[in-house]
């Protein structure tokens, strides 16, 4: 099932999302919903905040690479309660987009390489590193589940240009190709 996705102004966006535990209600269910709404989105990554549940979950799937990125195309992960472990000083700027901001692309700096401790859906524990492109789209995940987003990043320059853009996505005025629920209609 396709859900809603909430857009910036949704306050659910803004809260640090709680750990859920593994007697979390029709939770694969959830986690199947979710692909299904990022992949109908052409989205890469998806935090359940992203459809208003403010809980420690995220998808990541990075099949839409297989052209260009193979080596990225086979990682496919559902992140519950994961506890950034380390990040490496090493940073990098590339330029990201949310599903939640849509229009909006911004170059942001992210480490290079991560640490991460999570859940997978089967309540199993890994401890695992990721580097570049992979521990990009998991830091900006990562930080939708701590209340943040990559435009609070850029610089106040860049802030200060975007706001009229991200005013109408407030109004629900920003054309996306899939639903969206906005703060204000
Ligand atoms: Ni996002």
């Amino acid at each position: 099932m396709i859900l809603p996705i909430h857009t910036f102004g949704n306050m659910v966006l803004r809260k640090v999302a709680e750990p859920i535990t593994n007697d979390y209600a029709k939770l694969n269910e959830l986690i199947e919903n979710m692909y299904e709404t990022m992949h109908n989105a052409d989205g890469v990554g998806l935090a359940a905040p992203q459809v208003g549940l403010g809980i420690r979950l995220f998808v990541i799937d990075l099949a839409a690479f297989r052209e260009d990125k193979p080596e990225l195309a086979d990682f496919k992960v559902a992140m519950i309660n994961p506890e950034m472990l380390e990040m490496s000083e090493d940073c990098a700027q590339a330029e990201e987009g949310c599903l939640s901001i849509p229009g909006i692309h911004e170059n942001v700096e992210r480490s290079l390489s991560i640490k991460i401790k999570y859940m997978d859906q089967n309540f199993v524990e890994h401890i695992d590193v990721f580097e570049g492109f992979k521990a990009r789209v998991i830091q900006h995940e990562y930080d939708h589940l701590e209340g943040h987003l990559f435009t609070d990043k850029v610089s106040p320059l860049r802030r200060q240009l975007l706001k009229s853009k991200m005013n109408n996505i407030v109004k629900g005025r920003a054309s996306t190709s899939y639903k969206v629920k906005a703060a204000s209609k």
